[in-house]
């Protein structure tokens, strides 16, 4: 994961504006249907462009979805990539006779149980029209995901499906951030 300056960066900013751009922009409607274009450039301010054109457009409802769906709708993935996660990485940790594999895979365990918390306050954040803490809590969960993989910047290099996992959860958290960034104007 490269992009930790960046993230940082994001993250000071924002701190730096509380809420006062939330005051000011939740009055707007997000009521438009999305456009190709519109999609095309949300997805190239994402970790992974391609990797997001082709999450929101398995979304079945794409052709009539606004901007506020398609965060929920990607929420759901953000969700269901940890849920998914979670116990595998629990299991690694388990499993893991090597010392400094099972530290690792543990410190994992911690990074995935911070970043299902911020996950859970996403939706109920998003019904709010509080996209600054949508904002926030997406970006705090990629930096726990990256967290968990700068635990094998150093080898021996991680032999489990965990990497990919991180980096599906990475990019999902990523668009939810491109998102919230949008629909804060
Ligand atoms: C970006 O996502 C695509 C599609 O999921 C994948 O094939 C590709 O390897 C990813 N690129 C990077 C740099 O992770
Ligand atoms: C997100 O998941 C919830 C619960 O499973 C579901 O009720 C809702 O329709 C989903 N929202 C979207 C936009 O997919």
């Amino acid at each position: 994961m490269t992009s930790h300056i960046s993230i940082i960066t994001i993250l000071s900013i924002l701190l730096m504006f509380p809420y006062i751009t939330t005051q000011l922009y939740v009055a707007q409607s997000w009521d438009n249907k999305i456009t190709y274009d519109k999609l095309k450039d949300l997805c190239s301010n994402t970790q992974n462009s391609s990797f997001c054109f082709q999450t929101l457009k398995s979304n079945p409802r794409i052709a009539t979805t606004n901007l506020r769906d398609l965060a929920a709708y990607t929420i759901n993935l953000t969700s269901d990539s940890a849920q998914q996660t979670l116990p595998i990485v629990k299991l690694l940790a388990e499993q893991a006779t090597d010392p400094q594999l099972n530290a690792r895979y543990t410190s994992c365990v911690a990074s995935y149980d911070t970043a299902t918390g911020y996950i859970a306050t996403l939706m109920g954040s998003l019904g709010n029209g509080d996209y600054h803490s949508v904002l926030v809590d997406a970006t705090l969960v990629m930096l726990n995901v990256g967290d968990c993989e700068q635990q094998f910047n150093t080898p021996p290099v991680d032999p489990s499906q965990l990497p990919e996992r991180n980096r599906n959860l990475f990019n999902l958290a990523s668009i939810v951030a491109e998102i919230a960034l949008e629909l804060l104007g």
